[in-house]
């Protein structure tokens, strides 16, 4: 029995000192096992009970369950401790620095593109222009024949077109927007037009996308004249490409206007004295323009008599080259961030 009791007392001593050394709750648990566990140390010690004496026995299991009470309160303790140390570790190694500067999102902006067409909307927007949309798959009769181009014409031959059918295609021009706000508007006055929108050719070089924006203007009013052409295009030209610009008009053909005139503003880089940009000329061409034709006022419904109006169309792609310098066309196209991130 002495011997019983000091293994027992041993097994505790040791069993205490062990617990303070570990550092891991994972090492508490197989500690704990290995000693109050099936096999444990301190359950084989009261299996040997067996071999003591009637009256040794209640002393021996008192003993025993002192030491187990005792060491199941250490383990508690301990497992408290390395709990509270993991806590503390924990807390350390995630600690956030509010004191640090964020990292920065960064985040997209509006494409040049449509920062220009935004531009040129809001410009018009300003002069009592409203907005209007037209279907970028159009049909024959609005692209060419309602714009005083008749089948066979031969200045359907200026745009290279893409058609789906002998009557459908994607629109050449913003042009047919124009037939189809009189169709809407007549017998209403004014209409006062712009029409901002994706156009296509079978083109494609570093001057020419297949697919381009244009913006389509149209004025109808009793008493309308070139100079009110001329007017809102020098009040644009100026907001566009600074106030010192100026602009001329060159007498052109378009067939959906008579007379047609070619506008050209006075070079933004060299302010009109010649540079590489205007090839020395001093001038460069941003539009075509003119006076409405009277068939085409008439196919909008609207009686040349009585009414007169006036039209434009620019390229946006070559308004935001000539605005920013830009060297291809090709690369408002590319998706490139290098270059985006410029405007
Ligand atoms: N639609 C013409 C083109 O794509 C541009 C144009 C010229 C539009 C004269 C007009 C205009 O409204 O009057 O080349």
């Amino acid at each position: 029995m002495i011997y019983l009791k000091s293994e027992i007392l041993r097994i505790k001593e040791e069993a205490l000192k062990n617990l303070r050394e570990l550092e891991s709750t994972e090492a508490l648990q197989e500690l704990k096992v290995k000693i109050l566990g099936k096999k444990g140390s301190l359950t084989a010690m009261l299996r040997q009970m067996g071999s003591l004496s009637p009256e040794e026995r209640p002393i021996m299991g008192q003993v025993v369950n002192e030491v187990r009470t005792r060491l199941e309160q250490a383990w508690e303790e301990r497992s408290a401790e390395l709990d509270a140390m993991a806590l503390q570790r924990r807390l350390a190694t995630e600690r956030i620095d509010i004191t640090l500067p964020g990292t920065r999102i960064s985040r997209g902006h509006i494409h040049p593109l449509t920062q220009v067409i935004e531009e040129i909307e809001d410009i018009f927007l300003g002069m009592g222009f409203q907005i209007a949309e037209g279907p970028e798959i159009e049909s024959d009769y609005y692209n060419f024949e309602a714009l005083n181009l008749p089948k066979e014409h031969p200045a359907r031959e200026m745009q290279d077109s893409f058609y789906i059918t002998e009557e459908i295609l994607l629109r050449t021009q913003t042009s047919p927007v124009q037939v189809r706000t009189m169709e809407k508007l007549h017998p209403q006055l004014p209409v006062k037009i712009i029409a901002p929108g994706k156009v296509y050719r079978n083109d494609d070089d570093a001057t020419h996308s297949p697919m381009f924006h244009q913006v389509e203007g149209l004025v109808v009013d009793q008493g309308i004249r070139m100079s009110d052409l001329k007017g809102i295009l020098l009040n644009f030209s100026r907001e566009m490409f600074g106030e010192s610009r100026e602009i001329r008009l060159r007498p052109s053909f378009f067939p959906f206007t008579e007379p047609s005139a070619e506008v050209d503003v006075s070079c933004m880089l060299c302010g009109g004295s010649g540079c590489r940009l205007c090839k020395g000329t001093g001038w460069i061409e941003i539009l075509g323009s003119g006076m409405v034709h009277p068939k085409v006022l008439e196919m909008g419904g609207y009686n040349p008599q009585a009414v007169t109006g006036f039209a434009f169309g620019m390229g946006v792609e070559r308004i935001a080259i000539l605005k920013y310098g830009i060297e291809d066309m090709r690369l408002l196209f590319d998706n490139d961030l290098r270059f985006l991130q410029q405007f």
